[in-house]
C-alpha cells in the first residue's frame, strides 16, 4: 500500500478525494495524502485542523468483505496500526483512547475517521481517514485547541518527524494487520488494542445520543464496542460515541 500513495498539495478533504477514487474503482489500499486540507473533517461533524506541511493528512480505500455491523473493528484496527507505527518511528509513547484517538502526554496526537459506503444494503467500500499531528508547534494550533491537541514534535522533545517515513510505516502496519484480521479475525487486533489502550480500567463519562453517564471501562466487546460497568454493577456495551476520562 505504501507504494501507491498519491500526493496532493491543498485539498478540501482527503476523504472526498479517496471517495472519488473508490467510486472510480480504485484498488484496496489506494491512498491519498495532502499537504493541507481546507475542509478537514473529524468525527461527530467536527472540523479537523490541517495546516500546510505540518501533518499527515491521508485517506485510504478499503474494500473489506465484512458485514456492516463489524466495521467498528476496522476502526480499532486502524488505531492499533497507527499507534504501532508512531511508537516505532518516533519513540513517542502514544496510547489509544477508545475508540481510536491516539493520545500522548494526555493530549490528542492523531484522529481516525472511518466512513462506509453502502450498496444494495451491504458494505461497498470504506474510507479510512488518518490525521497525525506530526510537526505542529503549540503556535500552529488555534487557541481553542491548545490544551487538547499536541504533536509528535512537541512530545518528541522538538525533533521533527520525517512525514514520508511515518506515512509509509503507517501503511505497512495497516496492510499487515488488515491481512492478519482477514485471516484470523478480530482476536489478535483486540489483544493489541487492549495492550495499547489508555482507557481500560479507567473511570469515564460516556456521551451517547441517550445522554451522559459515568462508568468504568472494563474491556472490548467482540464487535469492537467498549464494555462499561455502570454504577449498578451492570456491564453494558457502547458501540459508538465518545468518552471523557477523569
Ligand atoms: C477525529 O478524531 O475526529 C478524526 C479526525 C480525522 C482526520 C483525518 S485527516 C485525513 C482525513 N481527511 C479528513 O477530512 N479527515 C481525515
Amino acid at each position: 500500500w505504501a507504494k501507491g500513495i498519491q500526493r496532493l498539495d491543498t485539498v478540501g478533504s482527503t476523504q472526498e478525494e479517496a471517495k472519488l477514487l473508490a467510486e472510480g474503482g480504485a484498488m484496496e489500499g489506494t491512498t491519498v495524502m495532502a499537504e493541507a486540507q481546507t475542509g478537514g473533517r473529524g468525527r461527530m461533524g467536527r472540523k479537523w485542523h490541517s495546516p500546510h506541511g505540518k501533518g499527515i493528512w491521508m485517506s485510504l480505500v478499503l474494500r473489506p468483505a465484512l458485514p456492516l455491523a463489524l466495521t467498528p473493528q476496522l476502526t480499532l484496527l486502524a488505531g492499533v496500526a497507527v499507534c504501532t507505527a508512531i511508537r516505532e518511528v518516533t519513540g513517542v509513547p502514544a496510547g489509544i483512547k477508545w475508540p481510536n484517538d491516539l493520545l500522548a502526554g494526555g493530549r490528542k496526537i492523531c484522529g481516525i475517521l472511518l466512513e462506509s459506503s453502502l450498496r444494495e444494503g451491504g458494505l461497498h467500500y470504506c474510507i479510512a481517514g488518518i490525521g497525525i499531528a506530526a510537526n505542529l508547534t503549540e503556535e500552529d494550533y488555534p487557541e481553542e485547541l491548545r490544551g487538547i491537541g499536541t504533536s509528535l514534535l512537541i512530545e518528541g522533545g522538538g525533533i521533527p518527524v520525517d512525514r514520508t517515513r511515518l506515512a509509509e510505516a503507517v501503511l505497512e502496519e495497516l496492510e499487515y494487520l488488515y491481512h492478519v484480521y482477514m485471516e484470523q479475525g478480530f482476536q489478535p487486533v483486540k489483544e493489541l488494542w487492549e495492550s495499547m489502550s489508555v482507557t481500560l480500567g479507567r473511570q469515564v463519562y460516556v456521551n451517547t445520543p441517550q445522554g451522559r453517564t459515568e462508568a468504568t471501562a472494563v474491556g472490548l466487546s467482540d464487535n469492537g464496542g467498549l464494555l462499561l460497568r455502570n454504577e449498578s454493577g451492570e456491564v453494558v456495551s457502547v458501540l459508538s460515541g465518545e468518552i471523557e476520562m477523569f
